[in-house]
């Protein structure tokens, strides 16, 4: 009688289990507070399998890359292996459900489009007279200006206080900045997962076809510096907005009207697996927008190299736009000299709208094997610049120039 009530109690036991066990199963995973997905790229897979053991599991594999399950306390370490043993900063792609995982596991159909001929008409270069006057007063005073605010900010870290303030702050700056035209909006772009919205400059053209100049807006000290870090992000990447911001200002001040639709943006938690920008291209890619470019300027303000100024990356962006920037650069920036090397991996936020199907460009400050070694800590202040923004006026230059001629 014993011996059966007992084997009873098992039996209900194991069947409560398979029933807990069926409904964890199948309850949708938060990843976002317990567990993580991310890629990395093939090639630092079984490094990474070894270190990780039980805490890395290989949801899917292709050629390119590998998608893993993780948890959140290990993603520092992750970003701190990738430093020390790839040379990589973060070296991973944060994903929020299977779905948006999945996708891009399988965006090689869509990068092989980024990466083929692609503009409609054709690169040429024919607006000199609009051009040239506006180069002329673009000036490294406000940018150096803008540096300093931004980088005076506690942090600019996608979670906690500072981070969103500082957006705050670009928005109202923008807005004042754009305030006499009525064919301007600037929008708070906000994400579900975190509180550091992305900040949106429009400028309506005639047409609905869109250029696009972005770089990330947030900043982090270390692999485990959170919302509290003091993290100046000058150059990664204060440097960036400032130099954007400084175009935007020009723009306005000459009333330039495009022809084609031009977006300035400023892109959330770059810096954590460049979660900001991935939104914000799957939302154009969806809405079927037509991208005739997208600049990315990620680091402008520390000349790192000797003999160069301007270094095009290679990886996750258009050859043909690449090779139109460099003749942007001999016409309008003379003396500057421009070449190219690559980042490895996808390093900013050019590659979320590389792997959506858009042509990009990614000129640097530096070579990769000489850059600014303060980034990600409390010393990615002006002073590793010399307090200037010579640099970086090397590249609102570029940068205003690209906009104009592509704008037609
Ligand atoms: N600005 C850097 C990228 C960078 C650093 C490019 C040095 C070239 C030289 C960017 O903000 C960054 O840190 N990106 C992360 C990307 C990752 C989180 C997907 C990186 O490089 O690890
Ligand atoms: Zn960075």
């Amino acid at each position: 009688m014993q011996i059966k009530k007992s084997k009873k109690f098992t039996f209900k036991l194991l069947m409560i289990l398979n029933l807990v066990v069926t409904l964890n199963l199948n309850a949708q995973i938060d990843y976002i507070n317990e567990k993580a997905l991310i890629t990395i790229d093939k090639d630092s897979t079984t490094y990474f399998k070894n270190k990780f053991k039980s805490r890395f599991k290989v949801i899917d594999e292709n050629q390119r890359m590998t998608l893993i399950e993780t948890d959140e306390e290990a993603l520092p370490w992750l970003s701190l292996f990738m430093h020390k043993d790839y040379n990589r900063c973060g070296g991973f792609m944060r994903h929020f459900s299977l779905d948006e995982a999945l996708e891009h596991m399988n965006s090689e159909d869509k990068m092989q489009l980024a990466q083929s001929s692609f503009f409609q008409n054709s690169y040429q270069i024919d607006r000199e007279n609009e051009v040239q006057p506006m180069l002329e007063n673009l000036n490294a005073g406000n940018i150096l200006a803008t540096i300093t605010k931004l980088s005076s900010f506690q942090n600019r870290y996608y979670k906690g206080p500072h981070g969103k303030s500082s957006a705050e702050w670009i928005r109202s700056e923008w807005a004042k900045m754009s305030s006499m035209r009525s064919d301007v909006k600037v929008e708070l772009f906000k994400h579900k997962n975190w509180d550091q919205p992305s900040v949106i400059l429009t400028l309506q053209g005639i047409s609905k076809d869109i250029i696009i100049i972005g770089g990330h807006q947030d900043s982090i000290s270390g692999s485990f510096g959170g919302q509290d870090a003091k993290a100046p992000g000058a150059d990664d990447n204060a440097s960036g907005i400032s130099t954007m911001t400084e175009v935007m200002r020009v723009l306005m001040l000459s009333n330039y009207k495009p022809h084609h639709t031009i977006k300035f943006m400023a892109y959330a938690s770059e810096e954590v697996g460049l979660l900001g920008s991935k939104e914000i291209a799957k939302a154009h890619k969806d809405a079927n927008e037509n991208i005739l470019g997208v600049m990315q300027l990620d680091m402008t303000n520390f000349k790192g190299t000797k003999d160069l100024d301007i270094v095009m990356m290679t990886d996750y962006t258009n050859p043909d736009q690449n090779k139109f920037l460099g003749t942007i650069i001999d016409t309008y920036v003379p003396g500057v000299k421009w070449g190219f090397d690559k980042c490895g991996y996808g390093c900013s936020d050019h590659a979320s709208w590389f792997s959506q199907g858009y042509p990009t460009s990614m000129p640097f400050e530096s070579k990769m094997r000489d850059m600014n070694k303060n980034i990600h800590t409390a010393n990615d202040t002006l002073k590793a610049s010399k307090n200037s923004a010579d640099h970086a006026l090397k590249f609102a230059k570029m940068a205003l120039a690209f906009l104009v001629e592509l704008d037609k």
